[in-house]
């Protein structure tokens, strides 16, 4: 598995799979790997010859009182999960790389991006259909791997790609849940034993409605 910093050097080896007709899968991660992220890979992998993961946590998307900072990162624990899943190269460029000093640019999906968690968190959508389209535009993947955890992210994302007229496919994966329910998440370490508790039985009560509304 190789593991790539810069922008170039990214460009041109996925343009020399290009040019061998290889299919290229892409899997953004923001790092700390869990199963959730190793089910993206493998779903990534069944649909393309060459798999790339980006590790890369993106201060655009994290508001000013968010946990940029504190977001854990662990990058040699993550280069050996992505290897041991399949992985064929980790992309995982420096903050400066994505954003120079002279950056200016912003992708915003108007309506979608305030509605629903952007009311919580504005501008966050913003960052991240930004940095979406400059990896796409940096590894031009044939198709994209987004989890249907982060459900307004992935709509986003379809959005973007329909409007901008992008030639890549976005495929959903399905949530990883663990035992008790509560979708994994890298940012689960957060939670103290009360908010869990209350994030399983908030599951465990839409379950029960979803069947209730499936048997009418
Ligand atoms: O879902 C995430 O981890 C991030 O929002 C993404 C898509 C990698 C963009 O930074």
């Amino acid at each position: 598995m190789e593991l790539i910093r810069s922008i170039n050097e990214m460009k041109s080896l996925s343009g020399m799979w290009r040019r061998e007709s290889m299919r290229i899968g892409f899997v953004p991660t923001m790092g700390a790997l869990h199963e959730g992220h190793l089910s993206l890979i493998d779903i990534s992998k069944k649909n393309s010859d060459k798999t790339v993961l980006s590790i890369f946590v993106n201060p655009s998307q994290f508001g000013p009182n968010e946990d940029f900072k504190k977001y854990p990162r662990v990058l040699e624990r993550d280069l050996e999960l992505a290897k041991s899943a399949g992985a064929d190269l980790v992309f995982n460029p420096e903050v400066e790389e994505i954003y120079p000093v002279d950056f200016r640019s912003d992708i915003e999906i108007s309506g979608l991006s305030s509605k629903l968690c952007g009311r919580f968190r504005p501008g966050h959508f913003r960052g991240v259909a930004t940095v979406v389209l400059k990896f796409f535009n940096i590894i031009k993947p044939d198709t994209a791997i987004f989890g249907e955890k982060d459900f307004q992210q992935l709509i986003i994302i379809k959005r973007m790609v329909h409007d901008l007229n992008l030639d890549i496919e976005i495929i959903p994966a399905p949530t990883i849940r663990e035992d008790d329910g509560l979708a994994l998440s890298s940012r689960n370490i957060y939670l103290t034993t009360d908010e869990r508790k209350s994030a399983v039985l908030v599951f465990k009560a839409l379950k029960v409605a979803q069947e209730l509304v499936r048997k009418g």
